[in-house]
């Protein structure tokens, strides 16, 4: 098993009862370019919901879409994708390949009734420390009123 396919099955704690819902975000996020952005949006002190947990892999073409699932399982209310913007890959294509694999998983996510509006992907820069900040912003509050991902949990327990 892999770094981060480990990182992102870790769970989140369970809501404790009464406690009002804040969006649980998992970041599937490549090392070389959205990585440092959200590094540099920290060093910058920008302020954006602390509500992600971003899990780092060393390109968008790595990560296996199975990632995605094992981050819903661990009670992810969303899920980003994020890399190296098109012809800025550090490993060349790996973006494109991570595109393409999207282009096929989105049909089959939605076939099996699963929220395909709770997948966000995008491209940001190591410099793009401000446009970090504002997409996880936007992911929380679109996932706030989405609510908690309570199909996705009960599709789970259904399966157990
Ligand atoms: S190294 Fe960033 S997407 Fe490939």
């Amino acid at each position: 098993m892999s770094a981060e396919s480990e990182a992102a099955e870790v769970p989140f704690e369970p809501e404790p009862a009464g406690v009002p819902f804040e969006p649980r975000v998992v970041a599937l996020v490549c090392n070389w370019c959205t990585y440092l952005g959200a590094d540099l949006a920290g060093t910058n002190r920008l302020e954006y919901p602390a509500n992600v947990r971003i899990v780092r892999a060393p390109c968008t073409g790595r990560i296996d879409f199975q990632l995605v699932v094992k981050a819903f399982e661990g009670g992810a209310d969303a899920v980003i994708v994020s890399g190296c913007h098109p012809g800025d890959c550090h490993y060349t294509s790996g973006n494109y390949h991570a595109r393409r694999r999207w282009g096929v998983f989105r049909p089959l996510m939605d076939l099996l009734g699963l929220d395909v509006d709770r997948v966000h992907f995008a491209w940001i820069s190591a410099a793009e420390g401000r446009k970090w900040a504002e997409f996880v912003t936007e992911v929380v509050e679109r996932t706030r009123a989405q609510g908690p991902n309570t199909a996705f949990r009960a599709m789970a327990e259904e399966s157990r």
